[in-house]
């Protein structure tokens, strides 16, 4: 599919907009309702629009929330998933809290070879504070046994904020030292009502500036053509990657090569931006697949070569869903 001088090839599904965590930088600080139980997409609908979407040249596929994990039956719909023939690439953003050996030895079956996990912080006791939970050691004991059953890569999504765990940038930068896991920060995006004040985001500039002052030498990695947003480098003699993933500070829409689909069937070009479409809908009601490609057709075709959130500024024109409801 192309938008602009860009091919899509990559759709990011939200299965569910329920979490176990309660992140203060994701979720919303004041009451907030999940989404009605009959206006989740349900599997087989999911499905039906993900073998669609591969028909029109999606290869890639990443799974996200909230948290996966927490929907049940998940497994029985990643199988399916991994069934779609022209399907290359599988992957699942996860917090990581819910997966024991079993369990990634089941996806690993299934041939998920990539997870992306979030971290934040080394510290168990700043973990509950971050996230509102008390599985730091769950968290970890799934990192390293993804690593030890031969996930590769583990990737690991550090979000930074100032005065909460911007003293840990280096020491979550030297796992990578360690292990050959893909360490990604984060640009705090302002987004909802989080509980996190703008002026605690961290840019990656900053962050780089104390890796390299402390490891000396970054060198840069060269992308390879598949990758996505993150800008990619090296600690002399490391094992791992350290990524910058910037929104804020130089926004990368133009190179952005994704659609998602939200947990309540709609479909969005952006996540930084409120445009979307309904899917499902036209789906309950009989769509014919044609129909239904040319919903997925008039989506892309409004993909925004900027996103409008910007360093200096918060969010332009309408506010913003939050996080757990589109799939970060
Ligand atoms: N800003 C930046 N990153 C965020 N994430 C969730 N909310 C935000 C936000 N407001 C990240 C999580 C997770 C990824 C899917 O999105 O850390 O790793
Ligand atoms: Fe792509 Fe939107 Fe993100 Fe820009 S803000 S990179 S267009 S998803």
């Amino acid at each position: 599919m192309i938008a602009g001088n860009r091919t899509i090839n990559y759709l990011r599904i939200s299965v569910t907009d329920r979490c176990n965590f309660r992140c203060r930088y994701c979720v919303p600080s004041t009451p907030f309702t999940v989404i009605e139980h009959e206006k989740i997409a349900r599997y087989e609908e999911i499905l039906r629009i993900a073998r669609l979407a591969c028909d029109l040249g999606i290869t890639k596929i990443r799974i996200t929330g909230g948290e996966p994990f927490v929907r049940k039956n998940i497994f029985s719909f990643l199988e399916q998933l991994c069934a779609i023939e022209r399907l290359k690439d599988i992957s699942i953003t996860t917090n990581g809290s819910l997966l024991n050996r079993e369990k990634i030895e089941r996806l690993i079956a299934l041939g998920i070879k990539r997870l992306n996990f979030s971290l934040d912080t080394l510290d168990p006791v700043k973990f509950g504070q971050i996230t509102g939970r008390d599985r730091f050691h769950q968290v970890w004991d799934a990192i390293m046994t993804s690593h030890e059953l031969g996930i590769n890569p583990v990737k690991i999504n550090a979000v930074i904020l100032r005065g909460i765990n911007d003293d840990e940038i280096e020491t979550i930068a030297a796992l990578t030292l360690k292990y050959p896991f893909h360490i990604r920060f984060i640009e705090y995006m302002p987004m909802g009502d989080s509980a996190v004040e703008k002026q605690q985001q961290v840019l990656s500039e900053e962050i780089k500036e104390r890796i390299e002052s402390r490891f000396q030498t970054l060198k840069a990695v060269i992308k390879d053509s598949n990758d996505g947003p993150a800008k990619k480098f090296r600690i002399e003699g490391a094992k791992g990657i350290v990524g910058f993933i910037t929104p804020i500070s130089s926004h990368f829409c133009s190179e952005c090569n994704r659609l998602r689909l939200t947990s309540r069937g709609t479909l969005r070009p952006c996540l930084l931006n409120n445009y979307e479409k309904d899917i499902i809908n036209p789906l309950r009601n009989g769509a014919s697949d044609d129909e239904l490609k040319d919903i997925i057709l008039s989506v892309l075709s409004k993909k925004p070569s900027f996103h409008g959130l910007t360093d200096s500024s918060s969010i332009k024109g309408a506010p913003i869903s939050h996080m757990t409801s589109i799939g970060g």
